[in-house]
């Protein structure tokens, strides 16, 4: 028998951070020394294992000829179209067993080479270094065949002095990635796992005499309107300030009059720091962040924080986000009125945060740490409380500060994310603290706040939120003495999240509560030629969750979500309140920092919905928290007698960085009187005569009573009582959650198979008359319906009443009518929108005309479920009918049936068919957060309980 020796791989399942990187520093691109890009195509070999082959391949001369090829930056299985594996999902379970700190010997390899020219003009002089800003999970270096170490940490930056291993010519790197390490277990973050080089990698000339490391301290005293610059640097040099005429050596302080920095505010200096060996542009924010009177304050001023979970996503490249998309992600937060991010759950790419600098958002900052998954085994043998792994938190914890400590828009360093509590989060809160006592600590693990500057959650219910602002919730001595934040509330899967208005009236209300993170910002669904979107198990994946990892405000491709409309409508900066009657519109600036200067004001009145009248409306330029009453013009007279409102908005008063003059921050509207209701005089009397009833412009079945056609209008299927909707991710809820969810206790009951029993058809001497009782097989409930027909001659009017039947002891779905036409495509309509909206989302939900088609009706949300209905809605025209409402009504049509939509996995599922389905629901169930938080508040039930509704239809041919 023969063996073939492998190579070492004990450094893969070894617990310590790695070997021969240099010590971590601030992350910046020079202005003078010269650097290479290594992004490109590399090539590449994939092999099973982590010691499958020799480490010949770093050698020079190494002909990698054969070789496939992948581009750097990016994921290997993300490319080669699967020849590469493919991704795999799970929220907190290890995709392994768990066996810290060994991983399979199943373990995807990827041998990545590069030659490349050193340019012929490379300096000779000084050193270089050859950094990576991300590589999953562990890689193995080298340079010209010289081995330069290994490292783990896979969102940290890592780098290596390779100044004495360059040649003139031609250079070959090698980097080894192997998909798991010991490392692995630090990084159980709800997301896919994705090997690869998915950042840059860059060579870095390292000029005699160039800034090592240097660490801007730019605080902000309110009480004088100063700031003091210090700038310490490894090495000696001046910091140049020229709007400042600040020309100091490093480690100097000056205290000048400046503008801070704020997130509503984003002043950011021009400066450089020269040494003898380079020059490195510094952009300074001067704020300060204290912990003071148990709130976090900037400024001498407490904050509200309005933000967002962001990962870094892309549906085709993954992790691996050009500066483009980065951009974009910002711009879209800034264009919705969020103000703050937390980088859930590692460092991002660095240039995200001078994004952020630029364009003004509060960071949490937080390290690449979590090790979830230990909750399985009650946290047993938790890395994060056991001293062997110290060493590398601490080097998680280093690097993160050091690279990131430039960042005035950072405010809070986090911990990391559902590790536990243990000793090794306690290090690195005291490292991080002593190295920059200038900024707070945030963990959200650790309730009892042992090691952190603010007490901090995840998706606390209303009623808990309100107790913590109003301090009666306990805890330790040292919690109650603190904020509080939500990192993580409002749960963004599918349709919802509902009762975000409800959390941010909360906020506004206590001074404990600063504001909370939405989780989360994208979708994470993966480009799929036959599926759309891809999630958990759709690449087979023998542990996986579904779904749960598209849940963000945007949808993979960006496109903003209803979720995204909603929350921007809940956070506006301005509110916008009226009294309709009085013609009297109230402002208040809600910001924290910033007058209301940068705003116009215009008003319009709407008869009907259609805008009769607008212009604009003088504001004073309110300071912060400050409000005013501003009197509105006299409203149009209406001869017509139609329905008047006023809508009052706040634009950008002259183009921003992230904004044109005219964007809409914020908006009011107040009904100048009562919505005048339809009037119907029933006239006409129903004639039976050959099996048919003819009423006014419509025609019945006699025997059924269903109707057939209004005015030449075929329906398809009568309009009968209907109560299913395609459960959304939060009907659906949590697996924890088990007494309300309330999507299986519905299919339990069977709401989705409800049968109709004719009762009686009666024609009277104005109305036809149809009974019949509506219920589940094998259930003690029902609903008696009542369908009351009657017409004007010209016009006919369904009256629907609705009596419930035993014990119901769960809401409805919906409660309305459903009924098919056979063509329509357009869609008009007056009532709320553009956008869909539900009885605890729909603060965005905009009183108008509105048009659009059935297709555009649709919100795409990746898995198929319960969507695009419209709130409000006065009358609807579509397929040649018009339908007014009495009451208002919600409004919903799709080219496929509920049922369907139901069955459906990916949107790729749903085909159209011949019959346009319309749902005209006097009641919706709220949609709460269910699917990882509360679900609707109880306000929001749709509780089963004796109604009467109606619609007058016409035609519109
Ligand atoms: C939290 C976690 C997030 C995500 C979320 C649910 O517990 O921190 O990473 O898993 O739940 O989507």
């Amino acid at each position: 028998m023969s063996f073939r020796t492998t190579p070492s791989v004990d450094y893969v399942e070894d617990v310590s951070p790695g070997s021969g990187a240099l010590p971590p520093r601030a992350w910046y691109a020079s202005s003078d020394a010269r650097s290479l890009s290594l992004n490109g195509s590399w090539r590449f070999r994939l092999s099973a294992t982590a010691g499958a082959e020799d480490d010949s391949f770093a050698e020079e001369g190494y002909d990698a000829g054969n070789w496939a090829e992948v581009t750097v930056p990016g994921h290997w299985v993300l490319q080669g179209d699967g020849a590469f594996g493919s991704p795999i999902y799970t929220n907190h379970l290890y995709p392994f067993p768990v066996d810290p700190p060994y991983v399979p010997t199943e373990n995807p390899t990827g041998d990545h080479l590069r030659v490349f020219d050193l340019p012929s003009d490379w300096p000779s002089d000084g050193g270089a270094v050859l950094r990576f800003d991300g590589v999953e999970s562990c890689a193995r270096v080298w340079l010209n065949g010289t081995e330069l170490g290994e490292f783990k940490g896979s969102r940290l930056a890592h780098e290596f002095a390779v100044g004495e291993l360059l040649k003139p010519g031609s250079n070959v790197l090698a980097v080894r990635v192997h998909q798991w390490s010991a490392g692995s277990y630090l990084e159980d973050q709800d997301q896919w796992w994705l090997p690869g080089i998915f950042r840059d990698v860059t060579l870095l000339h390292r000029p005699a005499g160039s800034v090592a490391d240097f660490f801007v301290h730019a605080s902000y005293d309110h009480t004088t309107g100063e700031g003091t610059l210090r700038v310490d640097s490894g090495v000696d040099g001046r910091v140049l300030v020229p709007a400042l005429d600040i020309d100091v050596a490093t480690g100097e302080p000056v205290t000048v009059a400046v503008e801070p920095w704020t997130a509503e505010t984003p002043k950011l200096y021009d400066g450089v720091l020269a040494t003898d060996g380079e020059r490195v542009p510094l952009r300074i924010g001067f704020r300060t962040v204290v912990l003071e009177d148990g709130l976090v304050k900037v400024n001498g001023t407490a904050v509200l924080f309005k933000g967002v979970n962001r990962h870094e996503w892309h549906p085709e490249r993954g992790r691996a986000l050009d500066l483009e998309t980065m951009r974009e992600d910002v711009l879209l937060m800034k264009r919705h009125n969020l103000n703050a991010v937390r980088t859930s759950h590692y460092p991002p790419h660095p240039a995200f945060l001078d994004l952020c600098d630029e364009y003004g958002l509060w960071v949490i900052d937080e390290c690449d740490l979590e090790t979830h998954g230990f909750t399985e085994q009650d946290w047993r043998d938790n890395p994060v409380d056991d001293d062997r792994w110290t060493p590398a938190l601490l080097d998680r914890a280093a690097r993160m500060v050091e690279r990131d400590k430039n960042h005035p828009s950072i405010v809070f360093w986090s911990l990391g994310n559902e590790a536990g509590t243990g000793r090794g989060l306690t290090a690195m809160a005291e490292w991080i603290h002593g190295r920059d006592p200038e900024r707070l600590v945030h963990y959200e693990g650790d309730w009892n706040c042992r090691d952190t500057d603010v007490y901090s959650r995840m998706y606390a219910f209303h009623d808990e939120v309100e107790k913590i602002g109003q301090q009666l919730d306990g805890g330790t001595h040292k919690r109650r003495e603190l904020p509080f934040i939500q990192c993580e509330y409002a749960h963004a899967m599918g349709n919802g999240p509902g009762g975000l208005a409800d959390y941010q009236e909360l906020f506004e209300k206590y001074d404990r509560l600063q504001g909370g993170f939405i989780w989360e910002w994208i979708d994470h669904g993966v480009k799929h030629a036959e599926l759309g979107y891809a999630y958990g198990g759709d690449f087979g994946e023998e542990l996986h969750d579904g779904n749960f990892v598209c849940d963000g405000l945007v949808f993979p491709d960006r496109t903003p979500s209803p979720g995204l409309i909603e929350y921007k409508k809940v956070i506006e900066p301005v509110h916008i309140e009226g009294d309709g009657a009085n013609g009297i519109v109230r402002i208040t600036n809600k910001q924290d920092f910033a007058d209301l200067s940068a705003l116009a004001f215009e008003w319009s009145c709407q008869v009907d919905g259609e805008t009769v009248e607008s212009g604009s409306l003088s504001v004073p330029a309110l300071v912060a928290g400050e409000s005013a009453e501003v009197k509105l013009p006299e409203p149009p007279v209406d001869g017509r007698g139609g329905e008047r409102q006023w809508t009052v908005r706040a634009l950008l008063a002259n183009d921003t960085s992230w904004a044109a003059k005219g964007h809409v921050v914020a908006w009011g509207q107040f009904a100048v009187g009562a919505r005048p209701l339809p009037s119907f005089p029933a006239t006409d009397r129903p004639v039976v005569e050959e099996g048919r009833i003819t009423l006014g412009p419509a025609w019945f079945d006699a025997r059924t009573g269903a109707l057939l056609s209004i005015g030449g209008v075929e329906v398809g299927a009568t309009p009968r009582l209907d109560v299913w909707r395609a459960p959304t991710d939060n009907d659906d809820g949590a697996e924890w959650q088990t007494d309300t969810r309330y999507g299986m206790l519905w299919r339990t009951l069977g709401l989705h198979r409800m049968r109709h029993r004719l009762v009686s058809v009666e024609a009277g001497d104005d109305a036809l008359t149809v009974r019949t009782r509506v219920a589940p097989a094998a259930r003690e409930v029902g609903l008696d319906t009542v369908y009351r027909w009657t017409s004007d001659g010209e016009r006919l009017r369904l009256s629907v009443s609705v009596t419930p039947e035993g014990d119901w002891t769960v809401p409805l779905p919906r409660l309305g009518v459903r009924f098919g036409l056979p063509e329509a495509d357009r869609v008009e309509w007056f009532g709320g929108g553009p956008g869909e909206a539900y009885p605890d989302s729909r603060t965005a939900s905009m009183v108008g005309r509105w048009q659009s088609t059935v297709d555009r009706l649709q919100t795409p949300y990746v898995r198929p479920q319960e969507n695009g209905a419209r709130a409000d809605v006065r009358w609807v025209e579509l397929g040649g009918l018009r339908i007014e409402g009495d009451p208002e009504f919600w409004f919903t049509a799709r080219r496929w049936t509920t049922e369907q939509l139901d069955a459906a996995q990916h949107r790729t599922d749903l085909a159209a068919g011949d019959t346009v389905w319309v749902n005209l629901d006097h009641g919706l169930h709220g949609v709460g957060s269910q699917s990882c938080g509360p679900g609707p508040l109880p306000q929001y039930f749709l509780k089963a309980e004796p109604v009467e509704f109606s619609f007058v239809f016409s035609t519109t041919r």
